[in-house]
């Protein structure tokens, strides 16, 4: 077939598929979450585009929640009426459109101007929970003024017990449902390309930052007129806390590496809400949580920023839903970057997942507007994989329709 030959052997070919190879995903034509991760990464300054991305040390543990996930294989049926299908459930009791909330971030406003608020906005109108970080740019405050419906708040409990107990009493105050209790970071695991970047504790400004913040002028302008660039649910803690490198000083030796089962148990008792314990990837830290009061456990290894070589979330699913029963909720997350992902992690067990990345790739990309699109492309692929395995409610998803 030597006309074949002579084709594939052509220039025409071979700068065709070179043009393929080189399109760049437009607004208009996003058809998933590497889409947006694509066009974040042209709108955001390297130092905070690496900042999302980074998982910690080699990133092992980074790589194998992406390679678990991608492993499963779901099963196939055709026999099945599946022309009605229903993403509608539940998590901790709250009505939710589809089975996702949009997992606690820190820098969320470093990501887009005000990112914290549009990501609660996208999330109010999408009908799925935003979870605000203790570390967000923008306070309790900002995001509840800005916000109609309540939010969630995730907690770092601080040595100063004290301000630990003030971010719950504001949270409460701000009539958020559920806290979020985070408890994969005694220390923090170092995320190398931060380091590279200067974005550590304290951060440093190096003259490479400076031109790569000069070459997205839309990122920077848009800074300058969001709010204050600090940690907004902490500054009041300390004096000078304008000054960010001061502030993260305050904030490093504020992470306690003494947080025990007492601490979950003492969160409990102020907590009127729903408790949420995140970071559980073994069996006998979820019996605790569990026993403790939590309402549910979040399978989780910090999106792979903690504890490098920590096994995926797939991998150490199983043995804590075993060990929790229908005692509380188990909830997934850690590498979800589709609708066919959560399907697998419903499959597995999970009541609903939460999102890191994913939708952080969506802020960076077109802020309120970005998220929305990534909660929709998560719902169509979730529906298309819905239909395909012959599911028709997401409440009901059997653990064979993952096919090993
Ligand atoms: C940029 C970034 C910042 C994060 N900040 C926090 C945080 O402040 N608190 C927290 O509990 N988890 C934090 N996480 C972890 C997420 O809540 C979540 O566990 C993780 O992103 C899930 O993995 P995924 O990004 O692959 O979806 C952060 C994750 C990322 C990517």
């Amino acid at each position: 077939m030597p006309f074949i030959n002579a084709i594939v052997g052509s220039k025409e070919l071979a700068s065709a598929s070179a043009a393929k190879t080189e399109t760049r995903p437009s607004w208009d034509t996003i058809a998933n979450i590497e889409d947006l991760r694509e066009i974040a990464k042209r709108r955001m300054p390297r130092t905070f585009f690496e900042y999302v991305e980074a998982g910690s040390y080699d990133e092992l543990t980074l790589r194998a929640n992406r390679e678990a996930l991608d492993a499963l294989e779901l099963r196939q049926r055709v026999m099945v009426d599946v022309s009605a299908r229903i993403q509608e459930t539940t998590i901790v009791g709250e009505p939710v459109s589809l089975p996702v909330a949009l997992a606690p971030a820190g820098l969320t406003g470093a990501v887009y101007p005000n990112g914290e608020i549009h990501a609660a906005r996208a999330a109010q109108s999408s009908g799925v929970p935003f979870c605000l970080s203790t570390m967000s740019v923008c306070s309790i405050e900002d995001v509840a003024a800005a916000t109609g419906k309540p939010f969630w708040f995730q907690l770092y409990l601080m040595k100063d017990r004290g301000f630990s107990q003030s971010l719950i009493e504001r949270a409460h105050a701000a009539q958020c449902p559920t806290l979020i209790l985070t408890m994969d970071l005694h220390v923090e695991g170092q995320r190398t390309a931060d380091v590279h970047n200067g974005l550590g504790i304290p951060p440093r400004m190096t003259l490479s930052n400076v031109m790569d913040i000069a070459m997205h002028p839309r990122w920077a302008f848009g800074m300058l007129g969001s709010k204050e660039y600090t940690f907004g649910n902490l500054k009041d803690a300390i004096k000078h806390s304008g000054n960010l490198g001061i502030l993260s000083e305050w904030v490093k030796q504020q992470f306690d590496p003494s947080f025990d089962r007492h601490d979950v148990e003492w969160v409990r008792k102020l907590w009127p809400g729903k408790l949420i314990i995140k970071g559980i990837l073994d069996p006998k830290d979820a019996e605790i949580a569990v026993a403790a009061g939590a309402d549910a456990v979040l399978v989780s290894n910090h999106g792979g920023r903690q504890l490098d070589g920590a096994p995926s979330t797939v991998e150490a699913f199983p043995a804590v839903r075993d060990a929790v029963g229908d005692r509380a909720e188990i909830l997934f997350d850690s590498g979800i970057r589709s609708g066919l992902d959560v399907l697998k992690a419903l499959a597995l067990g999970a009541q609903a997942c939460l999102i890191g990345r994913a939708y952080l790739y969506g802020l960076g990309a077109g802020g309120e507007a970005g998220v929305s699109k990534a909660l929709s492309l998560i719902s169509e692929e979730l529906d298309a994989g819905m239909a395909l395995t012959g599911v028709t409610d997401v409440k009901t998803v059997q653990r064979d329709v993952i096919v090993h």
